[in-house]
Formats: C-alpha cells, structure tokens, sequence
C-alpha cells in the first residue's frame, strides 16, 4: 500500500510519464497471471481488485455524475444507510450545459473530485456525455447537450476539474447510448460521418484535451456488436486515433463475452467476474486470449492506480459535503436557470407591487437528488424552491402555499410495470402508455390551489417533471406534462393571469399550454442542494439571469427528427437516418419553428451586439479564427451573458446544416459598459468526415461568422475566407 502510495505522490508532482511507466512494467513483470486476472474484474459492486502482495491497491468507484452516491452493501444495490455518506447534490447535466460555462463545469469538477476522495473512493463515474438525440430520452437530465461542440467543452471542464483536484474521471456511456429504451441490446447503425460529427466529440475531447482516466463503455450495441466488445470503438478508434491511456470500465452488467471483450479493449468487468474472472483465465491458459493482452489490461489500469493514490482508511470521519461545495452549487445553479419569456416585465419580482404571493405545484417542494432508477445522491440537504423563497422573502411579503397536482411518484410507476427490471442487466423498458393512468385531477388540490390564486397579487406556477418520470432504464412516451399540469394552469388563469411558470424539469416538456397562460416563464432544472436558493434569487432580481438552453424544446414530438423520421421508438435496431441533423441543425434545416431554440435565454438587462471584427480575411488550415465581439450593456444591471458565434457555409458543395455551433464565451458586464469578448476556434473544427476518404477534410470556401445571442437570434455576420 505504502509504495503505491509513494510512487503516485511522485506523479502528482508532475515528475511522472515515464517513471510510472517504467514501474508499471515493472509491478506487472511482477505478477503472477492470476494476480493479473484479479485486477480485471469487481470485488464489490463498486471495487475492481488490486494485488495486496506488490501493495497496487483495489480501485474504488464513486457513482457520478452529480454527486458522490451513498454507500451500497458489497453485493447488491442496496443501500448500507450510513449516516456518513451524504454528500453535496450538484445540478444535474442538463442544468450544467445550460451554464455554458467550461469554468463551472470545471468548478463542478472540483467540488466532486474533493467529495469523491473524501470518501476515499478514486474514480468518478462522470460526466455523462452521450448526446441528447430524442427529447424523450430517460437520461437527458443527465446529459449535457443536443450539441458535439456546447457537449464536449463543458465534458472537458468537467474531467479537468476532477482530475486536477486528486481524482480521476470516467466518461460514459462510450457510445451511442441515445436511449433507455432497450438499451441492453438496441443495435445503432450510424453513418459514420454522423458518429465522428455530433456523436463521438464530447468522448474525443475527453481523451485528447482532458486526458480522462476512464472511459465506460455502454450498454447498447453499434454496428451489429456490444460496446464492450466493440473494436472499432475500444482499440481503432479509442486507443489507435485518439491514444487514449487510461482503463476501459463496463457499465454495470454490460459485459457479455470473454474471449471477444477481451480482444476488443475491455479492460475491467464491473461488478462481479462472470466474463473477466476465471473464464477469463481459462481463455489465456488455452491459448484464445494472449497473455500480451492482458499485460496490456493490467497497464492500463497501473496508471490510472498509480497517478490516483489510495486513500488510507482512517477512523476520522470528516464530512463530504462542505460549504465551499454548497457555494459551487449555488453558483453553478443561478447560471444555469434560463428565462424563456418576461412579458409585462414581471420579472424580477417587486415585492412592493406583490405582497400576496401564491405559491402553486408539487414540484415547489419536490426533492430531486434521488428517484426514478440509478444514481442518486443521498443529498446532505436540498433547498426546494418554496424554501428558497421562504427564507428570502421573509416578511417583505406573503406566501401562501397549495400543492395543486401530485406528482408522478414511485407508486404511479411501478403501476406501469417498468421499475427494477433494468439495472444489472441493462435492459430498459419504455414507460407504456399507462404512464397517465390515474391522473385524475383532484379536486379538493385543485380548489386550494384556486383559492390561493384568487387571493394572490401573483402566481409562481411551479410544473415540470421529477425524478420518477424522467429516469435511467425507461424513456418517456411522449413529452407532454404529467399530473393534469396543462388543465391546471388554464383554471388558474382563469381566477388570475398574472401567472410566472416556473419549469422544474431535466428534458424538453410540451410548454404549449404553459407558455399560452404564463406572461413570465423559467426554466429551473434538477438544480441541486442550492436549487432553491438560485431560484428564490434569480425570481428576486439579486441574480440577473443568464442560463441559456442547451437543447431545443420543441412545438410538437413529432417534429423532433428521429420521430418525424420514424427512427423512434424502436426496439432492437436503432437507425439515425436523420443523420447530422440533431437538434437545431434538424430544426434548421427543415424550416421548423421550435417553441424555444437552443441557446436561448433572456436577461434583465438588454445587451447591444455593438460589432464584430476578425483577426484576418483569409484563415490557412491551420490557422485558428478568432472573432472580436463588442457587447455593450444597454440596461441598468450588471449580467452575464454568453456570445455564441455560429457558422454558415453559403458557398459549400458538401452538404451543411444551415449552422453550427463553433465558439461561445460567457461574459460579465457591468450596465452602460461595452466588454470586448473574443471568441476563437481552429480552421480545423470546420472540418467534415469524409465517407469516401473515410477520414477528415476540410473544405476550403467562404463561410460566414454569425454571432448571437441565440441560434435563432443572430446579431452580427461577417464572412472570411478559410482552407486557402
Ligand atoms: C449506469 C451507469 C452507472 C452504473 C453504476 C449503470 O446502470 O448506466 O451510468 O455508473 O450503473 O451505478
């Protein structure tokens, strides 16, 4: 234990590539093939195994990816129920893009590499970064963006600032696992320029910029094979292209062959060793797995163990979850609440003009750090938005509280049938259409809720979804709101229109009925242990808002591009014939109005897109455009906002979606001030996948910078020249 240790403090201190590699031959030189099988498999649910005679220690897991996960008895999922293992709940994926910020993610990074090592684990399974294809998918919460670009810059924070503070990450699901629904065996076929262009960057970024430690490869099959047993993605693509040198983890249960996983670049089996234990070493001592291979296995995960000490066991017991991490949380969270609309300039709040405040929905005091299937965090604490307003409004004015609906809750789906069938062996099951079942309205919630209304200045309608109905192993049928939600609001608006619909939510909702009867309109995510302290503030007006969407929300399901195209739902093979077209680039290109476009998000304040001005006209290939950005505050408060800077290719004889995301920068100015923000990106991200050359390309030609403040509210454009 004591060499490890020493030897990886060593690493720390930066004197390390070729030492450690030197011992890492060394220790595996060392080893028996037995002690070299024992690392290749769990020991525990979260433990893989180490070689307790050459002091390599076992590598301990944290479940991620938005806070530390309570401790689980060695062998099942079940709960220990310590009273040691609370840690800090921080927003979850989709509330974290909606930052658009690398230095949260960064901050975000931190705070869980700190709590993961606290609790003397090593690896964080996190970020999640698959893209969100489907607006129904049942992980999108925790994923980050509809886009490779937004996707893979805060995937990159995010590893930097765990792996910078003593931890290392684990990117997952490696790839293509877009949808729960039948994530066990769905076989993805994919064009290969759609995998490289909007599907693989985030993992690319992760391995090439961040240098992640762990890569887990997912539970779905692309091209006819399991991830974990996938050579194009674990050896051609992983370890030949991008280099990566870090340890190939399956998801939990993902593992489905010895020979051919281990032949395909799978490194270590989680949990338990049906494939990676002695079936494994049968397979070297009869000759189908060289014993090369698994040096090769045992070395990947010596330098992961070598640069990632072990934490010594002590009986000290200090706590996880700190102020410091509630601060990042809190920071994190009133960046990341995005204001769609603010008719009548409800917002923020005056609460000389609003002294009644009525205070309508479930989801006003939902806790959404645990529920549905999979990880959760056992949350130190958790400010809900009736709380944070509570405690901010004080006397200043009334508060009247009525519940409204009730929320899906566990009970409503395990009517439906899908709970539990789905963890160890990866196969989800779709919410049936029984997921409305038993929403009556109820009356007497529903005459509280009237009363409260009537009698209020102002209404904050709090819908959404919660954790039961947006879970790991089911997909939603349909993105309509549960719980009578839409029938809801029209009666209150009906006894008072001054409504601010506040959306409590992880993916895209239908927000047709909600944006109808609401002059004011947030949306407020799965925002963590300070959810409801961002909230209460941003309402307040003590934090301009600044949040904007990563992912489009919809008029209609059916205009999201794999349902128009009728690629979802599916079951056991999943074509993206919509190909490149994913999120806004579908909108886009097929002319389709969303109800709210990606990168959108309003202020208090007003910003001037003053000008914009390029470094040169004519960019080389491997010259990087940078675009000077002049942005005046025009209002009366001090904000954040975040340029976005697009590109269009008028001129292009390659097929394009009207625009891409290529920069974006997150700026603070103070009112009547002009920032100068300066947005840059390489010729080379303008390259495409080339199906005939199988291999990058650029296009030289004129293409048009566009900059904005949304996709769809584009304030400036200039045009260059590039690839000459
Ligand atoms: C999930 C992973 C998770 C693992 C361990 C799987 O079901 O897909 O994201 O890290 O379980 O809890």
């Amino acid at each position: 234990m004591k060499k490890t240790f020493v030897i990886a403090m060593f690493c720390m201190l930066g004197a390390c590539q070729n030492g450690v590699e030197k011992q890492v031959q060394q220790l595996v030189g060392q080893m028996t093939l037995e002690e070299k099988i024992q690392m290749l498999h769990g020991h525990t649910m979260f433990t893989s195994g180490g070689v307790e005679r050459l002091g390599v220690a076992p590598l301990k897991y944290a479940d991620g990816p938005f806070g530390v996960r309570e401790e689980l008895e060695p062998h099942s999922w079940a709960p220990l129920r310590l009273t040691t293992d609370s840690a800090t709940f921080f927003p979850t994926g989709s509330a974290l893009a909606a930052t658009w910020s690398e230095e949260m993610a960064w901050l975000y990074g931190k705070g869980l590499a700190e709590e993961t090592r606290t609790r003397g684990k090593d690896m964080v399974l996190g970020p999640a970064v698959n893209i969100q294809r489907i607006p129904t998918g049942g992980r999108t919460y925790e994923y980050l963006s509809e886009d490779p670009l937004l996707s893979a810059r805060l995937t990159v924070g995010y590893i930097n600032g765990v792996q910078e503070n003593g931890a290392a990450a684990c990117i997952k699901h490696y790839a293509l696992n877009n949808q729960e629904n039948n994530r066990g065996a769905v076989d993805v076929r994919i064009s290969q320029r759609a995998m490289r262009e909007i599907y693989l960057p985030p993992f690319r970024a992760a391995v090439e910029e961040a240098g992640v430690w762990g890569v887990m490869a997912a539970y779905n099959k692309v091209f006819g094979s399991w991830c974990a047993e996938n050579t194009l993605l674990l050896t051609d693509i992983l370890r030949n292209e991008w280099g990566f040198k870090g340890l190939v983890v399956s998801d939990w249960g993902g593992t489905h062959s010895t020979v051919a996983s281990a032949l395909a670049g799978l490194d270590v089996e989680m949990p338990g060793d049906r494939y990676f234990g002695q079936a494994l070493l049968d397979s070297v001592r009869s000759g189908a797995v060289p014993e090369e291979v698994i040096d090769r296995k045992v070395e990947n995960i010596l330098r992961v163990r070598m640069t990632v000490p072990p934490i010594e066991e002590t009986s000290d017991v200090r706590p996880v979850s700190t102020p410091e991490h509630s601060e990042m949380a809190y920071e994190i969270a009133t960046r990341s609440i995005v204001l769609l609309k603010n008719a009548e300039a409800l917002l923020p709040l005056d609460l000389n003009k609003y002294k009644k405040i009525a205070v309508i929905g479930d989801n006003a005091v939902k806790k959404h750090a645990q529920g549905g299937i999979g990880a959760g965090v056992k949350a130190r604490y958790e400010i809900t938005p009736l709380e944070g307003l509570q405690q901010k409004i004080g006397d200043k004015a009334q508060i009247i509280y009525a519940r409204g609906y009730k929320g899906f809750s566990r009970w409503d789906r395990q009517r439906t049938g899908v709970l539990g069938d789905v963890v160890l062996t990866g196969t989800g099951g779709m919410l049936s259409g029984g997921e409305r079942r038993g929403m009556r309205p109820d009356d007497t919630l529903l005459l509280q809720a009237l009363d409260a209304a009537r009698e209020a200045d102002l209404v904050l309608f709090f819908a959404g979804n919660n954790r039961e109905v947006e879970t790991e192993g089911a997909d939603r049928t349909s993105i309509d709101l549960l719980s009578m939600q839409d029938e809801l609001i029209q009666e209150i608006a009906r006894v008072n229109p001054a409504i601010v619909t506040v959306v409590v939510t992880g993916a895209p909702v239908d927000l047709t009925t909600l944006e109808a009867f609401s002059p004011a309109m947030l949306v407020s995510w799965f925002n963590g242990s300070e959810g409801g302290n961002a909230l209460a503030d941003v309402l307040l007006g003590n934090v301009v808002p600044s949040g904007k969407l990563p992912f489009t929300f919809p008029m209609r399901l059916q205009d999201s591009p794999a349902y128009a195209l009728n690629n979802y739902p599916n079951f056991e093979q999943a074509d993206y014939s919509e190909d490149i077209y994913v999120g806004y680039r579908w909108y886009d290109a097929q002319e389709i109005q969303p109800m709210y476009a990606f990168g959108h998000g309003l202020s208090y304040t007003s910003f001037e897109y003053v000008s914009m001005q390029t470094g040169k006209n004519r960019y080389k290939p491997s010259d990087e455009v940078s675009v000077i950005v002049r942005l005046k505050n025009t209002g009366t408060m001090a904000a954040e906002e975040v340029v976005q800077l697009y590109v269009n290719r008028p001129e292009s004889e390659v097929e394009f979606p009207p625009k891409e995301l290529k920069a974006f920068r997150r700026v603070r100015v103070a009112p009547g001030k002009t920032a100068r923000v300066t947005l840059t990106f390489p010729v080379n991200a303008l390259q495409h996948w080339d199906e005939a050359l199988q291999d990058w390309a650029l296009e030289p030609g004129t293409i048009e910078l566009w900059v904005g403040t949304s996709s769809d509210d584009i304030r400036l454009k200039k045009s260059v020249a590039v690839g000459f």
